[in-house]
Formats: structure tokens, sequence, C-alpha cells
């Protein structure tokens, strides 16, 4: 592969699918959300049913796949993964052999605001502020151990955070 796939990491309401689609616009790249890749495995079934029939460890199986399949695109793309992809080290290590990964970063407050109820993510069922405060503290680490670099997102355009994301892309390419 000559040019790495870019690769979005961070909690839900990070921003990874808005700002992967705007940074996919300006590099003339495909955008690729892991969650539409196992939805498409699962033969079409949502994210809430495929937790409810086979637990979040038939969803986290689907996950490895999807992260394989889109890391053996021969194109560059930007990929935007899942909160939870990166706490698997097959994935993680996956995605850094083929991708610049940049961390998405916000206040959970602020996650918290961007996903309002939650809904179609199962792990927010109930009470989204206190299940990404404990997201948070239990993969910031694999994140950490993950990304290339971070970049804040909190009160700022998708454009200046695509911005942020390409410069991390110049600079790691360079
Ligand atoms: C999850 C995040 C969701 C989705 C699933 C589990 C997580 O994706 O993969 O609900 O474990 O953080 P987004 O981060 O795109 O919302």
């Amino acid at each position: 592969m000559t040019e790495k796939h870019l690769v979005l990491v961070g909690l839900m309401g990070a921003g990874k699918t808005t700002v992967g689609k705007r940074c996919a616009a300006r590099l003339g790249r495909e955008f690729i959300d892991t969650d539409d890749v196992v939805i498409a495995l699962a033969g079409g079934a949502s994210v809430h049913d495929i937790f409810d029939t086979g637990g979040e460890s038939h969803f986290r199986e689907l996950e490895r796949q999807a992260v394989a399949d889109v890391c053996s695109s021969p194109a560059p793309l930007v990929i935007g993964c899942g909160g939870g992809t990166v706490i698997d080290p097959e994935n993680r290590r996956r995605l850094r052999s083929d991708g610049i990964i940049v961390w998405l970063q916000a206040p959970v407050d602020v996650l918290a605001a961007r996903v309002g109820d939650g809904q179609s993510r199962p792990l927010l069922a109930g009470d989204p502020v206190g299940a990404l405060s404990r997201l948070s503290s239990l993969r910031e680490s694999a994140y950490e151990a993950s990304a290339d670099a971070k970049v804040d997102t909190t009160d700022r355009t998708v454009d200046d955070v695509a911005d942020a994301v390409l410069d991390v892309v110049a600079a790691v390419s360079s």
C-alpha cells in the first residue's frame, strides 16, 4: 500500500463520521464507517438488533471482521471506527499498521450533548452521561496507545477539525 488509510477513533459523539466525511471529500477518498460494515456483515441487522440477539461479544466479532475488511482495501480510505474498536488488541495492531490514527476528543458533557438520548447506541441506554464517563476512563489508555495524534473537537467547526486532522496526515506522511 502506498498511502495509509486515515483512521478516526474516539468515543461516541466525538464526530468521527461527520469529520471523516469532510476529510474524505477533501482528500478525494471514500469514507467508510466500521458500524456500516458490521451491519452489512449481519445481513442488514441494526447495531441494536446485533447486541440484542448475539450480545456485545457477537458485535465485537463482526467488528473485528469489519476492521480487517476495510484495512485490506487497496485504495486508501478514511475510516470512522466505532468507539470500542481500538479496545481489541488485534484491531489496534491492524489499524496501526495500515493507517494513520487520529483520536477525536471532547469532554464527556460535550459528547453527551451530541449523542442526545443515545437511542441508537446500546451501550448508552438509560444513562448516556454515566456510560460515557465510564467508557472514557476505561478506554483512555487504548485510544492513547493507538493514536498518532489527538485533536480536540470542542467548540470547533467541522472544517476546523478537518483542517487539524489533515495537518496530522501531512505531518505523519512527510
Ligand atoms: C460503540 C460505539 C458505536 C457502535 C456501538 C458500540 C462503542 O459507534 O460501534 O454502539 O463501544 O463505543 P460510534 O462510536 O460510531 O457511535
